[in-house]
């Protein structure tokens, strides 16, 4: 009878849950009735020609009469990658002259930064700094509007498990709770308060959904996930970002389960639309209309434009489908115009809210461009990025380190080190280590000894290690060429390429202090050079300003305290490996005996019966949430409200952050539960909290997160989100790991 009771119970919260959120949600769907009225007006009167005009997005044809010829006949709703300001006031003029009378809305990826380049967003999410997020991504907007872009597309939020896929450098890593954190970040800062705003551009998140589940990391490839863990990890961070007024989504290139996005009802419209209640627009990713007959799920052109038109998608990047066939399908009867005409007022009403009817051309000062302000923010965002992996007392370096050694294939390379997805920063303006080095008070002598990531030539080894010996520390900057990583470039080998890691094992014999730094757009195999080094520091691509950053880090100046926001695998056979994995019936205990630990003739039952490998054992090489700092940090002083909640709770959890060592630091502090017993299998620990805290040396500062007992729910057996009752655990903690952490037990209760 409990056991009947307690599924009861269980449901009953579900519905208690569902019937929150919705209710809450009723007040997102009262959209303006001012606006309404606006967008009905200008929609009802438009020709079927002039709608399905507005559902179509172009590339630049280059040629800006060819442009306004489409403009003028009511051919196009939207172009990306014009971004010349004087053509696109010219646009805007033929569209607003154009029988349709509707402005145009000019879309461009302005991933990290337009101008001013920032780190990849993989590297921004190391920072866990979600105010600075904001703020770069402010300065993108305003930057790109300068210039008469007024859409983004980005924030990335796929989470990417699995180093392989070369687009984990465009998202937020691996988890769903600082993805999602990020994502907020990002979309407030394009949008501002107010997307009418000249400065304000509309973000569109992507790419809806699961994209970053690619089997074997290759890009493009099928997706198999389940509709749970769509909703418990995929999907969350979309959800958290269209929540916070994201004015646009862009569907993904996968099929997930056999469905590509494009065309999937169930994620287009039953959750997006229904449940979230999201009342922006859907754009499909470039071609991912027409290639859903590549696909084999559409017959042709027609039937790619049927499925997507009544699955959910609203406006078509670059292929023809909608152009080509929407007219006949309504004219034979297939789809009712008025399906269309929803469709539109999507866009329009996105247009409207950017205030494009009243203020469509381009007004915004040039000198926003690369300004010192802007400039100074990546800076910061590039010293926040950068983690710290190890560091054997020799950094930061002592007035001993008067002479230094610069060398590698990233000491100097401008344009690498701006990263993937840059289509506007300029590498004329990147101040590389070699830059900054040689407007510091070091003496550097610079030999690169490899000329670029993939170069497997030796020949200059010599060299570099005879000029090692005449030096007081080494500094040695590889990674990734920017080609690396980003859209299609996925890798089955995530070592360093070519002869960096020769380079780095003859460095590290010469016995000076060697400083390894890597630039990269993945978490690269890195376990050798990591032993081989007194130090590295590990960075996502740092944009514009890494160079100046590296030199603030090494000297001191500034002080690391970046986060890892994904797992670093031993090795690729450990891939995909993420720290909030579910339990198993057979836990690796963390003591398994590895493959050259095994006697010979050993017996098949004598090893026990545990989930790890042989040859690389349990763990990952480094966890995510892990960075280390010029100085230590420990928490104490755990203290919470209770230890039984009910739903309409909050678990208020305070501590004490002690700096142990000899300089000033900012601790990110991270609050991780674990949900003991469950409706299904649960992950071992979740991230529901982090936080900056500065503080300052041999001080302490109390610091206290709150955690809605609404924030533990999730989707269970039911497919209904659901908070149940039972015991959890609660940890405070430096990184997923939970090496010192603070521990509580508590548990939810019905009352
Ligand atoms: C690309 C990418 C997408 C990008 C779009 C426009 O194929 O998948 O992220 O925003 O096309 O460039």
């Amino acid at each position: 009878m409990r056991f009947y009771n307690y599924i009861l119970g269980i449901i009953a919260i579900g519905l208690i849950a569902i019937l929150n959120t919705s209710c809450s949600n009723n007040k997102t769907t009262n959209i303006d009735e001012k606006e309404q009225h606006f967008v009905d007006s200008v929609v009802n009167r438009l020709t079927l020609k002039q709608k399905i005009g507005q559902l179509c997005q172009f590339n630049t044809l280059g040629n800006i009469n060819q442009m306004i010829n489409l403009v003028k006949n009511d051919e196009v709703g939207s172009f990306l990658n014009v971004n010349d300001p004087e053509q696109i006031n010219q646009l805007q003029k033929a569209a607003l002259e154009s029988p349709s009378g509707i402005p145009l809305i000019m879309g461009r990826d302005v991933i990290h930064g337009y101008k001013t380049v920032f780190p990849i967003p993989i590297g921004q999410a190391s920072s866990f700094d979600t105010s600075l997020v904001r703020q770069a991504c402010s300065i993108a907007a305003e930057e790109a509007a300068s210039d008469g872009i007024r859409w983004t597309f980005s924030p990335m939020v796929d989470i990417a498990r699995d180093p392989r896929w070369g687009r984990i450098a465009e998202g937020y890593g691996e988890d769903t709770y600082l993805a999602s954190a990020m994502g907020i970040a990002a979309v407030k800062g394009y949008q501002g308060d107010n997307l009418n705003n000249p400065k304000s551009i509309a973000a569109c998140v992507k790419h809806f959904a699961g994209y970053g589940a690619a089997t074997a990391g290759r890009d493009y490839n099928s997706t198999f996930i389940p509709e749970r863990q769509l909703r418990n990890v995929y999907l969350p961070p979309f959800k958290a970002v269209v929540k916070s007024g994201c004015a646009s989504v862009m569907t993904s290139f996968n099929d997930n389960d056999g469905v590509p996005s494009t065309g999937n009802y169930h994620i287009l419209t039953d959750i997006l639309r229904f449940e979230w209640k999201f009342d922006g627009f859907v754009v499909t990713d470039w071609n991912s209309m027409s290639e859903m007959i590549n696909h084999g799920f559409c017959a042709d052109s027609e039937n790619a434009a049927l499925m997507a038109v009544t699955a959910g998608t609203d406006m078509e990047m670059c292929s023809r489908c909608y152009a080509d066939n929407l007219e006949n399908l309504v004219k034979k009867g297939v789809i009712n115009e008025q399906l269309i005409t929803e469709r539109v007022k999507n866009i329009v009403r996105i247009k409207y809210r950017l205030g494009l009817f009243s203020n469509p051309y381009v007004n915004i000062p040039q000198e926003v461009k690369y300004s010192q302000k802007n400039l100074d923010v990546a800076l910061k965002m590039s010293e926040e990025s950068a983690i710290l992996l190890k560091n054997e007392k020799v950094l930061p370096f002592g007035s001993n380190v008067k002479k230094i050694l610069l060398t590698g294939p990233m000491a100097d390379a401008p344009y690498d080190q701006l990263g993937t997805w840059c289509m506007d920063g300029e590498s004329s303006h990147t101040i590389t280590p070699l830059k900054a080095f040689q407007n510091s008070s070091y003496e550097v002598v610079y030999i690169p000894g490899i000329k670029y990531c993939r170069d497997k030539n030796t020949s200059e080894f010599q060299q570099v290690i005879n000029a090692a010996k005449t030096v007081d520390a080494i500094v040695f900057v590889g990674g990734e060429e920017s080609i690396m990583s980003g859209e299609a470039h996925s890798l089955s080998n995530i070592h360093l390429q070519g002869a960096q890691s020769e380079l780095i094992s003859q460095l590290s014999k010469v016995n000076k202090p060697l400083v390894t730094v890597i630039m990269a757009g993945r978490s690269l195999i890195i376990g050798e050079e990591l032993d081989k080094s007194e130090a590295m520091l590990y960075w996502f691509h740092p944009g514009t300003m890494g160079g100046t950053a590296l030199v603030n880090l090494l000297s001191g100046k500034a002080i690391p305290s970046a986060k890892t926001p994904v797992t670093f695998p031993k090795s690729e056979g450990q891939i995909p490996i993420y720290y909030n994995q579910n339990s198993t019936g057979r836990p690796a205990s963390g003591k398994e005996p590895l493959l050259d630990e095994i006697p010979l003739n050993e017996k098949q039952t004598s090893l026990g019966y545990t989930s790890y490998y042989l040859d690389s054992g349990f763990g990952p090489l480094i966890p995510f949430g892990y960075g280390l700092s010029y100085t230590t940090f420990s928490f104490e002083n755990l203290k919470i409200n209770s230890n039984t909640f009910s739903i309409n709770d909050t678990i208020e959890v305070s501590f004490n952050i002690k700096n142990t060592g000899d300089y000033d630091g900012v601790s990110i502090p991270q609050l991780y539960i674990r949900d003991l017993f469950g409706s299904i299998t649960r992950p071992i620990k979740e991230l529901k909290r982090f936080a900056r805290v500065a503080v300052n040396k041999s001080s302490s500062i109390e610091y206290t997160f709150k955690l809605p007992v609404t924030d533990l729910a999730f989707c269970g057996m039911y497919f209904v989100d659901t908070i149940e009752p039972g015991k959890y655990k609660l940890w405070i903690a430096e990184d997923s790991s939970l090496q010192n952490a603070l521990e509580y037990d508590f548990e939810v209760v019905i009352k």
